[in-house]
């Protein structure tokens, strides 16, 4: 995959949630080394539209490519496996849990041995990676053997973000990663998601916080009352123009579809 490519594509997806049309006819394309960021009013359809990318819920209609290739998702273990990482708003760290096995979660290393020796072994081999990986993201956790419930809640986002960004091979999406941070703190995600586009990945940027939203982005997909009104690139949009166009008191002339 070369920077500019189309990783990820959604064409005219639907969704209704009984009478309630959460998303109308959305269309956009995710490129290799591009920050989307995706915003609207509570309602607009965007939790919808991340649950579809990520293989939670099933489009009405609609279609999703990946890579070019055509996917219909049957679950959310298949859009990880095919390289698409989300981190939800709700981040589902385990607190029980240590640094590594959280960021091993659901893909323990599969190491059987005779009493639990080569079992050791898997354990001090997730605890390596899974340090090497979250330094390798840009993010400082003390150690990985410590217990989450140990961390700080900014520790605990940085630990989520680390796991998604580490394991992501093709698309990132995150939901409101900045929620809850102080100032330094989400200054730390926000070099996080640059880092991740100069891997050439694709990351899709969820947020209220539009400073945030204007400084990291490439392009912007304003969604509101389930559809998309306006994609344009970050640079079009002044904070002003950006509320504007969210809550419609701006009129949205053109719709660039790529
Ligand atoms: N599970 C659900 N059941 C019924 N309605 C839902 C469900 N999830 C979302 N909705 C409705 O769909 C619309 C879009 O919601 P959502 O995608 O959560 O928007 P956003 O994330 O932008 O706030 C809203 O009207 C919301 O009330
Ligand atoms: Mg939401």
């Amino acid at each position: 995959m070369a920077i500019g490519d189309v990783l990820y594509e959604a064409k005219n997806i639907s969704k209704k949630y009984g009478s309630v049309v959460a998303l109308d006819g959305a269309s956009f394309k995710l490129h290799a080394g591009e920050v989307i960021g995706l915003v609207g009013d509570n309602g607009a359809g965007k939790s919808t539209l991340v649950k579809i990318l990520s293989g939670a819920y099933t489009p009405d209609s609609g279609s999703l490519f990946l890579d070019g290739e055509q996917r219909v998702w049957t679950s959310p273990r298949e859009v990880l496996d095919a390289g698409v990482e989300t981190l939800y708003q709700d981040s589902g760290l385990a607190p029980h849990l240590s640094v590594s096995q959280n960021v091993f979660l659901g893909r323990e290393k599969v190491v059987k041995g005779f009493f639990g020796k080569l079992g050791f072994v898997a354990k001090k081999q997730m605890e390596h990676e899974a340090h090497r990986d979250l330094e390798e993201v840009g993010i400082a956790v003390p150690a990985s053997d410590r217990s989450v419930s140990q961390l700080s809640g900014g520790q605990r986002q940085a630990v989520a973000i680390g796991r998604a960004v580490a394991w992501a091979r093709k698309v990132i999406i995150l939901d409101e990663p900045t929620n809850h941070l102080g100032a330094r703190q989400a200054s730390e995600v926000l070099q996080i998601v640059k880092n991740a586009k100069k891997k050439g990945l694709g990351v899709i940027f969820i947020s209220h916080t539009l400073p945030h939203v204007l400084e990291v982005t490439d392009r912007i997909i304003v969604l509101r009352l389930g559809k998309i009104v306006k994609i344009a690139p970050t640079s079009e949009f002044t904070g002003d123009t950006l509320v504007g166009t969210i809550t419609g008191t701006i009129q949205t002339l053109k719709l660039e579809g790529d």
